[in-house]
This record gives C-alpha cells, structure tokens and sequence, in this order.
C-alpha cells in the first residue's frame, strides 16, 4: 500500500495532541535525556544577542528556552510546534522561568506561515524525521532563514543503535500489535532519517552548505523498569495505544517479557540505564 501523506498528517497531529499530557508529565526525565543535544544544537547556531530563532517541532520548547536567554534583550525565539497542546505545556514551563522574549506559534513545519529570509536561526530536535515530506520541511527551513542563517537539528540514528525503542518494537512486532521491521515501512517515524549521508544529502537537495552530522551517544536512565515501562506508555503514542489495546493478561505478559528484555541494562545500583544514539546536524543557509 503507497504512503498516504495527508493521512499521516492527520495522525500525527492526532497523535501529539493526545501525548501532550503525557510529555508535561515526563518534561524532567525529558529534559534530562535531551540537555546534552539541546547543548550541541545551540553551540551550533553561534547565536548572538539581538537574533531571531525559530523553533519547529518544539513539543515543550526546551531547546528554543535556552536560545531565548542567548539572545535576550532585543532578539526573540518562536517556538512552534503543530500541536497545540504542546504549545500549552511550553507556554507554562516559559511562566516557570520567567521568559520574557518567546513567542508561540501554532506551525506546520511542512509549510511555515512566515515570511521569507525573517529569521537568524532555526532549531528543531527530533521532529524532520516524523513529517511526511521532510524535504520539504527543510526547503520551507532556508527560506525562512535569512542567507547566512544557522539551521541544528537533530534526528535519532538507525533504531539498532536505540534500545530504548528496539526492545518495545521488537516485543510488540513479535505479538503482531506493530510492523515488526521499521525498515520496511514507507512511512515517517523516529528512525526513518537514521542515516548520516541521507540526512547530509537532504540538507544538500534543500540548499544548505557548510553541513556537518554527527552521532551522539545519549541515555535513557530510570529508577526501576516499572519507571521505564509508565514512561514509555507517557511518551510514545504508537506503544501506549498498541499495550493498551490488548487484554489486561497480554498487557502483564508483555510487560514481564519486556522487563526480561531491559534486565541487561540494569547497572550495579539497581538503576536502568538504557543507551541511544542520536544524529546531530548543523548547516548555513
Ligand atoms: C518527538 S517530539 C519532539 C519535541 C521536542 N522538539 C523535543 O525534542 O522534546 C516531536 C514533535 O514534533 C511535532 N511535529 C511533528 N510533525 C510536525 C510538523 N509537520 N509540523 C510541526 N510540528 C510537527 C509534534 O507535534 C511533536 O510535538
């Protein structure tokens, strides 16, 4: 079956408004996992007072926070995300820190409603390779970029490098409840740019010079499996809805299978501690 690209636009939106809740329940555990790219991405602006940043994909705007103090007083970050109920969750945590120079914007980032060349700096972690025509999202990116203007991204590396979500997507493939193989599957997703010469080559087809990718080992690290397991359910859609479905025995079945399969990744403390990797991009309009 081809790829239905207006579908998968109405699902995502879908999507993240119903997990909204759940990421402003998670944003510490968040913010704990992202701090490090969130630090890389910003570097890679080479950001200045006075700026303009764009945040896309935002969720609850973490990266787009810690521009906004780079550029205080006289610059500005927009943060957007095509999720309202993201939006909500960031306008709060920005009250929280007593942000005065952001912005909210409900943005496609597929077709950005603002004008040509009106902004220094773009930041979107995790988000390209969710949308259905990433390729275009990153054209929509240089022209809102003035010439010269910085673009960091960020996309999680092939899911083999990203235990976190093989094992659940393993598990469930198993049972039957979601494809089995990622990679055969058309669709967005949060591995489908796991690649560093696709996303190189994405970034060249958009426009943008001076690009460089690299990886960045990132960790998922929590108190018990149980945390993992609630998390997980909080944060991935796709896994919530998939356990969620099934008979209350199937769920304590895969929730036991599950915790035999995270049991490796027990450190010595008792904590989990769960590797990933993550794909770092930065380029020059
Ligand atoms: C994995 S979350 C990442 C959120 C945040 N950037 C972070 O790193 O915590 C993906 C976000 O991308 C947003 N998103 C997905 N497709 C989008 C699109 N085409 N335009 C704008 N936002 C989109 C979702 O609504 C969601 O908030």
């Amino acid at each position: 079956m081809s790829f239905d690209a207006n579908a998968h636009r109405d699902a995502s939106l879908q999507g993240w408004e119903e997990a909204a809740p759940g990421w402003v329940r998670r944003q510490g555990i968040l913010r704990e996992l992202g701090a490090p790219v969130s630090h890389w991405m910003i570097d890679a602006l080479r950001l200045h007072p006075g700026q303009r940043v764009l945040e896309l994909a935002a969720g609850l705007g973490e990266t787009g926070m810690l521009a906004a103090e780079l550029v205080a007083p006289m610059g500005g970050v927009i943060i957007s995300d095509q999720a309202e109920g993201m939006l909500e969750g960031a306008r709060a945590r920005a009250a929280e820190l007593g942000l005065s120079n952001v912005e909210f914007q409900v943005l496609g980032a597929e077709w950005i409603d603002l004008p040509v060349a009106s902004v220094d700096a773009v930041i979107c972690r995790w988000g390209y390779m969710l949308m259905a025509d990433p390729a275009a999202a990153l054209r929509e990116t240089r022209r809102v970029l003035r010439p010269g203007g910085r673009l960091a991204l960020a996309v999680w590396d092939a899911i083999e490098h990203n235990p976190w979500a093989q094992l659940p997507s393993q598990e469930l493939g198993g049972r039957g409840l979601v494809p089995s193989s990622p990679g055969a599957q058309p669709a967005p997703g949060p591995f489908a740019l796991g690649d560093r010469e696709q996303v190189a080559g994405l970034l060249e087809e958009a426009g943008f010079a001076e690009i460089e990718v690299q990886p960045m080992d990132v960790w998922r690290r929590h108190d018990s499996f149980e945390e993992l397991w609630d998390v997980t359910l909080d944060l991935s859609r796709s896994f919530h809805d998939a356990v969620l479905s099934r008979p209350e025995q199937e769920v304590e079945q895969i929730r036991a299978s599950l915790a035999e399969r995270f049991a490796p990744f027990t450190s010595a403390g008792g904590t989990l501690q769960v590797p990933g990797r993550t794909l770092l991009a930065a380029a020059t309009a």
